[in-house]
């Protein structure tokens, strides 16, 4: 039997139009929820990102600042105008866009967000917030995998979940995410043995690999929800890294790409910046 398609898209539309409306009331009582994103360099991934979380904020109704530093800035520089925004009253939520220019020092940078400002949720201390279980600005991505696999309506205690990919965005925050919700928790990575012993037990597959097609059927088990966090280009088309034509037959659930996981990780920003600016 075919996979439940989860559809990525109107869930993050839903979500992003009761944002819109709780932004109205802020406005109402005279705050206006301000994300500032700082994009160094001119990675052109990261440039459409950029763009398309301004857009969103500003469809919502929030104030979109977008700060482009050129690719020598540096890490002094950098940390300034991070503190600026620090400082700037208007503004709740600070996104520095990632992957920073090689000669830049990502986790010290990240280190000077305000913690309360620092929607990725990637400053030390909410790292170690998500770690502890306690209240704390969620990754948006693995916010966003939550949400769509809450709205499966999938019982997630006890079961057995697969994690393809230990990065600090998605990764590990994903792992803890689904160990919360009582999951028990696999992390694979590129030096694990046998992936497909690991991926063939799994109820719940989140592959973030960043390699296209690289979930094939045979790595997948019969009904299983998969969630497919890739963002590959390959021949100028945008496609994940499972091989969806031929897994979304064996599967329960499915994310598509384009359509699935992207633009929950828009809404989740929306929401974590409302969030930090007093909801
Ligand atoms: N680059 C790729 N994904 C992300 C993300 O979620 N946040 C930031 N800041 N940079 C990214």
């Amino acid at each position: 039997m075919a996979a439940q398609l989860i559809d990525g898209k109107a869930t993050a539309l839903e979500i992003r139009a009761e944002i819109a409306q709780r932004v109205e009331e802020l406005r109402g009582r005279g705050i206006v929820p301000g994300l500032a994103v700082i994009l160094v360099g001119e990675d052109p991934a990261s440039q459409i990102y950029v763009r398309n979380k301004g857009i969103a904020c500003e469809k919502a109704g929030m104030r979109s600042l977008t700060l482009r530093l050129p690719a020598e800035t540096t890490q002094a520089e950098l940390e300034d105008r991070i503190r600026e925004l620090n400082a700037d009253s208007g503004i709740h939520g600070i996104l520095v866009q990632l992957p920073l220019p090689g000669h830049l020092d990502e986790r010290r940078a990240l280190g000077v967000i305000d913690p309360k400002k620092d929607v990725d949720g990637f400053h030390p201390i909410n790292a170690g917030r998500l770690l502890a279980g306690e209240k704390c600005a969620v990754p948006c991505t693995p916010r966003g995998v939550m949400e769509l696999l809450r709205r499966t309506g999938l019982e997630l205690q006890g079961k057995e979940a697969v994690v393809i990919g230990r990065s600090n965005i998605v990764g590990k925050p994903m792992a803890l995410l689904l160990l919360q919700a009582g999951c028990t928790v696999t992390v694979c990575h590129s030096k694990t043995r046998d992936l497909a012993a690991h991926t063939r037990r799994a109820d719940i597959l989140v592959a973030a690999v960043g390699r296209a097609g690289f979930v094939t059927a045979d790595m997948v088990k019969e009904g299983a929800a998969v969630i497919d966090v890739g963002i590959n280009r390959v021949d100028g088309k945008v496609v994940g890294d499972v091989a969806f034509d031929e897994v979304w037959e064996k599967a329960g659930f499915i994310t598509p790409v384009p359509g699935g996981v992207g633009p929950m990780t828009i809404a989740m920003l929306l929401k974590n910046t409302l969030e930090a600016a007093g909801e």
